[in-house]
């Protein structure tokens, strides 16, 4: 069983709905996508060439890849379509009443 890490992240005032940021986390760039729905983390690099998810469309659940447009759904980090044959890591999200954003991080994260 692996070990996680809760590490925070952001606050919900700098995330608004319907965008995604990426931030820094313990070395490690992490995306965070607000949706209506709630905030989900994802790895920033794509699993096809490994560019940054950041700026990705967003459309439902789904992100698409900025570069060449893979696409993954938010919420598990599995990918759709022929790009998408790898999926991008996902991580748990906390969100405190304050608005305190944080992942779950595994003790070894590799991104
Ligand atoms: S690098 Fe993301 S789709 Fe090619």
């Amino acid at each position: 069983m692996s070990e996680v890490r809760w590490l925070p992240v952001a606050t919900l005032a700098e995330l608004a709905v319907d965008s995604n940021k990426a931030f820094k986390v313990d070395g490690k760039s992490i995306l965070l996508c607000r949706t209506a729905a709630g905030v989900f983390a994802l790895a920033n690099r794509c699993t096809h060439q490994l560019a940054a998810l950041e700026g990705g469309r967003m459309r439902g659940h789904q992100l698409y890849c900025p570069k060449h447009g893979a696409c993954f759904d938010m919420r598990t980090g599995s990918g759709i379509g022929p790009l998408g044959k790898v999926p991008v890591p996902s991580y748990a999200v906390q969100i405190t009443d304050d608005g305190q954003i944080s992942v779950a991080l595994p003790e070894t994260v590799t991104t």
